[in-house]
């Protein structure tokens, strides 16, 4: 398990307390402060809780001089369920019934002594689910321009459902629309799904000269990308996703379906050798059956990928659950989420077969 932890000036009693209980249980990721001196808690806040946002960390710790402050902060990041917990019982019922995955303490409140035994009740005490998970899945609706909902094994379902996505996915289903609209339309609904997951992605600060004055500015901070399109279908996400991160690397994974066991056989892959470095979306329009998919994603974990996430356009709830079942912990973007697959395997409404619309071989 690893663990982010941060503290302002009025949390930062509690630091030692937190590292002794710490030490042992779980692997530690420390955003300071290191040493007592004046600190604004936003800072520490955003940054343990962008870790756990996008997976690099479990859970998270974090003290200010109430907990409040941290809490607020912490909140503003996808994904996020941070809650002040100055006693046990709290610590307990927000695990429990919220699924807190930052707790946040408060130095001025708690003495250090105080600290273990809510830690203790925080890590121990499993979530209950059923229907606590249905009221956490109503607050993650409520996120941005996506309807996201939260399975138990971590891995999350976000639904686009952003006007521009919505439009242009109806545009698509329509049988009526020509290969040139379908494939350009594929491109920008990638686009814009890439353009919202990466939302969060880290940014430093650098110095630009304009023609006026030297200026402070924002760039990517490195964060490493990979797109993995399950051929041949996923290949019509793929340029709409570069244009917008052109230095994303391309990997490439080849299934059929077995005729007679029904499994899907690897036929290709090819995915860039520092994939256990790099977040990893495997593209594939369709998610039917799920089979697939799920293949796809034991693929690219089996050559060392660690961080891997689903995008798709078009879901069956078969195919959700499939992937989950076989990948607990893997976030899967979509755009629409259909009513079912029909007896032949088709998603219902859907659009048909995404590579022969995308190829105009039928
Ligand atoms: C800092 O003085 C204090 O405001 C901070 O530690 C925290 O309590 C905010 O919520």
């Amino acid at each position: 398990m690893i663990l982010a932890v941060g503290y302002d000036h009025g949390g930062f009693v509690l630091r030692a307390a937190v590292a002794d209980f710490l030490r042992g249980r779980a692997e530690v990721r420390d955003f300071g402060i290191f040493e007592e001196q004046r600190s604004d808690y936003p800072d520490i806040a955003l940054k343990v809780a962008l870790e756990v946002s996008e997976g690099r960390a479990d859970l998270g710790v974090l003290a200010c001089g109430t907990g409040i402050g941290m809490t607020v902060a912490a909140n503003k990041m996808r994904g996020i369920r941070a809650g002040v917990c100055n006693d046990v019982e709290t610590a307990r019922l927000g695990k429990a019934h919220n699924n807190l995955n930052i707790l946040a303490m408060g130095g001025r409140l708690i003495a250090p002594e105080q600290a273990p035994a809510i830690l203790e009740a925080w890590l121990s005490t499993p979530f209950e689910g059923e229907r606590h998970l249905a009221r956490i899945n109503k607050i993650s609706a409520a996120e941005a321009s996506t309807l996201s909902t939260e399975g138990l094994g971590g891995g999350r379902v976000v639904v686009f459902n952003h006007p521009l996505v919505q439009h242009k996915v109806s545009i698509i289903r329509d049988k009526n629309t020509s290969v040139k609209e379908f494939r350009e339309l594929v491109q920008e609904i990638a686009g814009l799904m890439v353009y919202e997951i990466t939302r969060n992605l880290p940014l430093s600060e650098i110095e630009v000269e304009t023609p006026v004055a030297l200026t402070k500015a924002w760039a990517l901070s490195g964060k490493k990308l990979a797109v993995v399109p399950v051929l041949r279908a996923g290949l019509g996400m793929v340029d709409g996703i570069l244009q917008l991160i052109p230095n994303a690397k391309v990997g490439h994974v080849g299934l059929y379906r077995d005729p007679e066991t029904l499994k899907p056989v690897e036929y290709y892959c090819k995915v860039p050798q520092d994939i256990g470095e790099r977040e990893v979306f495997v593209l594939d329009p369709m998610l039917a059956t799920g089979g697939s998919a799920a293949a796809a994603i034991s693929l690219v974990k089996e050559r060392g990928g660690q961080k891997v996430s689903l995008v798709c356009l078009i879901a069956a709830p078969e195919g959700i659950k499939r992937v989950h079942a076989v990948h607990p912990e893997t976030d899967i973007f979509i755009a629409a989420l259909d009513d079912r697959l029909n007896e032949h395997g088709y998603i219902v409404p859907g659009l048909g077969d995404a590579g022969d619309r995308l190829f105009g071989t039928r």
